[in-house]
Formats: C-alpha cells, sequence, structure tokens
C-alpha cells in the first residue's frame, strides 16, 4: 500500500446477548466487508477469505459486474463469497443488503465500512486552500465517507450478535476506515477540507454498546 496513513480510528467492540442464530454453519463467523471493489476493502475481502478458511465474507460495492477483483475471489472462493450490490448514497440499497444477510445468515460477526473517497475528477478535488472549497464538495464528502457509513451500521445493527452464532469470538466488530487528517488535535497541515471533515465526522460516530436497543 503506497499510504498507509489510515486507521481504524472508531473500532468499538459491542458484546450484548442474543438469540440463537442461523450461522452456525461458518465456525469462524461472517464478515461484511463494505466497500470491496478495490483497494483496501478488496484487500480485507481477500485476507479474510484466505486467512479464515472456515468463515464468509459478504463483500459490497456500487456495481458487482465491473469489480473485477471482487469477480476473482468469487472464482476462488464461490462457496464462502458472496457479493451484493450497495451504494452508500442510496439508502434503499443498504436496507436490502441488511435484508439479503438476515435472511441468508441470520447474523454478523464482523462489519468493516472500508469505502471511502477523497478525489473524484471533475467531481471532487482535495482543496489545497480556502477559496477552493465548495459546498456540494463537502456535502458529498460527508454523505460518503459519513453518512453512508453509519447508516450501513444502523441497518446492519440487528445483525452484529455474539453468543449462539458458533464462533470462538465473543463480540461482534465493528471497523470504520479513517483517516489521520480526520484527527481534530492532529490538525497542522490543514488542506483537504471535505475530505479532513468527513473523516472527522466518521470518528465521531462511533458505536457503543448503549446505541444498542439489546
Ligand atoms: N489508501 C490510503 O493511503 C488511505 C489513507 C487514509 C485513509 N484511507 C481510507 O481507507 C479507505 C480505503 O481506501 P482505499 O485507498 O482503498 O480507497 P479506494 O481504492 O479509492 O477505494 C474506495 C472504495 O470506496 C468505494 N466507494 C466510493 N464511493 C462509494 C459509494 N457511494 N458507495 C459505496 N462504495 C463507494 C469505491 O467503490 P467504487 O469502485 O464503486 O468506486 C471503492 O471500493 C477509505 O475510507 C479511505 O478514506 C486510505
Amino acid at each position: 500500500m503506497a499510504n498507509s496513513l489510515f486507521a481504524f480510528r472508531s473500532i468499538r467492540k459491542v458484546a450484548f446477548t442474543s438469540s440463537a442464530s442461523a450461522s452456525v454453519k461458518w465456525k469462524g463467523g461472517v464478515s461484511l466487508v463494505q466497500g470491496a471493489s478495490r483497494g483496501i476493502g478488496l484487500e480485507f475481502a481477500k485476507q479474510l477469505l484466505e486467512k479464515n478458511d472456515k468463515g464468509c465474507v459478504i463483500a459490497t460495492c456500487r456495481n458487482p459486474n465491473g469489480a473485477t477483483g471482487l469477480l476473482d475471489l468469487k472464482n476462488r472462493f464461490p462457496e464462502r463469497l458472496d457479493v451484493l450490490q450497495l451504494d452508500l448514497t442510496v439508502e434503499s440499497t443498504i436496507e436490502a443488503s441488511a435484508k439479503s444477510i438476515k435472511e441468508k445468515y441470520g447474523c454478523l460477526n464482523l462489519l468493516i465500512n472500508a469505502s471511502g473517497i477523497l478525489s473524484i475528477p471533475n467531481v471532487l478535488q482535495p482543496e489545497t486552500t480556502l477559496n477552493k472549497v465548495e459546498k456540494s464538495s463537502l456535502m458529498l464528502a460527508y454523505e460518503v465517507n459519513a453518512v453512508g457509513p453509519i447508516l450501513v451500521i444502523k441497518h446492519m445493527s440487528p445483525l452484529l450478535k455474539v453468543g449462539g452464532t458458533g464462533i470462538e469470538r465473543d463480540v461482534a466488530v465493528v471497523a470504520n476506515l479513517s483517516a489521520r487528517v480526520g484527527s481534530i488535535g492532529d490538525n497542522r497541515l490543514g488542506g483537504w477540507h471535505s475530505y479532513r471533515a468527513s473523516k472527522a465526522a466518521l470518528n465521531q460516530c462511533k458505536i457503543l454498546a448503549m446505541d444498542f436497543e439489546v
């Protein structure tokens, strides 16, 4: 990875009781990697499949048919990889994914929100000065980098169960890929206002046990 300045800024272990689950089949657990078409998300999916042969992975992306890296993985792991369509800016696709996972697996043991945007040609550029800041860029970065991941957690939360799933780990784990520039305390350089602010917002989307109705 060319630049490893990313961090699991908002990992929270969420432990609470649950009813028996349908996922006993997967002793290595059921993992969801959201934003797995390429980059770090794709690598997470790959390593989860390669290193945990008793677990299954659900990988989501905006365009499954065009996600060549995921299609290659699906060929290698047809039984243990499911690919679902999910666009963070379309909440109905998040809801549909949650419904599909519930019906097929019954629970989730790991959720990784890996998607994120910094730069999109002709749409979103990392700002180098304040006068390059545009409302549209701020809103888009916020929608994809902060709003989308928290909606994913919201819709997946009923599935984040422990106990009765048959796996060894006794907690469900949620990990959001933030960025070091999202740290308010570490902001010495300025710039990248849309990305920086949206990742700071994501850092506040920490999940605590008390956020759940149990
Ligand atoms: N790479 C680094 O050095 C670095 C440093 C700090 C933080 N990070 C963070 O780490 C995460 C992964 O970075 P990366 O380098 O792997 O990024 P990347 O290669 O640019 O991949 C970004 C992923 O986000 C997905 N995505 C974008 N918009 C989406 C939307 N509306 N709905 C669903 N998915 C969407 C992309 O899907 P499509 O293929 O459909 O576009 C792609 O899978 C990001 O959150 C990033 O901010 C990375």
